[in-house]
């Protein structure tokens, strides 16, 4: 379990893998575009390398959220500051949740477009790039929200893992 007010380390590594990799996602994404273009107008799925990039992205992504999910039963995760009002924990745990909806769905509706060529996939994925983004600016609104408090530390959550050799506490974690 997570000792009260922090994440494991191996949370915290995932959490920034999965940022980093998500960034990459929305950036380089043109190749994967075409060449799904191309699949819907032949019925064949061209090679591409770079689209082969945005793929591999995606699964490491799905890879990274099954993983986080595991950790987040085993581990636990921090209970919200005392500070923080009641909304703004429920606001803030249900955007977590949403992260792992999204980022699950995500890479198994581009698999899914690529795998029957079938265009309703292509715009669930689209609809859900959009989905993303809007969880993206409330998160990192909320994380900047605490910054800006000094009755709250929950922003450094993330810097600042368990120490490796802390022992399991029982309460005070949520899932
Ligand atoms: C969490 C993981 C993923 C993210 C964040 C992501 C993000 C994106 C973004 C931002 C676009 C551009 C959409 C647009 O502007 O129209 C896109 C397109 C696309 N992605 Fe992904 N992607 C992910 C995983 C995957 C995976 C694993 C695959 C396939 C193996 C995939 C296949 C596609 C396809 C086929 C398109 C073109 C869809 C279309 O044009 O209708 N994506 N993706
Ligand atoms: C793609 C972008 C991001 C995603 C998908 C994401 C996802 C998540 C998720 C799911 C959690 C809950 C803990 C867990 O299950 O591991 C979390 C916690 C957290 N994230 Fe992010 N995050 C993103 C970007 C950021 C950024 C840019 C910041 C910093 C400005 C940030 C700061 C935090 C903090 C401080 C927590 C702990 C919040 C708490 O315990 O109340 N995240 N993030």
């Amino acid at each position: 379990m997570s000792r009260p007010g922090h994440y494991h380390r191996h949370q915290l590594i995932l959490h920034w893998m999965t940022v980093l990799v998500v960034i990459m996602q929305y950036l380089f994404n043109g190749a994967m575009q075409r060449a799904y273009a191309t699949g819907l107008e032949t019925g064949v799925f061209p090679l591409d390398g770079s689209a082969l990039m945005h793929a591999v992205g995606g699964s490491l992504i799905l890879v990274f959220m099954l993983w986080r999910l595991t950790l987040r039963f085993t581990h636990g995760t921090p209970p919200p500051p005392d500070s923080e009002p009641g909304w703004m924990q429920v606001v803030s745990r249900g955007t977590h949740w949403a992260f792992y909806a999204v980022l699950l769905a995500m890479p198994l509706t581009g698999m899914t477009a690529v795998l029957t060529l079938e265009p309703v996939w292509g715009t669930a994925h689209e609809w859900l790039r959009i989905a993303l983004l809007v969880l993206i600016v409330m998160h990192v609104s909320g994380a900047l929200l605490h910054a800006f408090r000094k009755d709250s530390d929950a922003h450094r959550r993330m810097l600042r893992a368990d120490p490796p050799q802390t022992p399991a506490t029982g309460p005070g974690t949520r899932r």
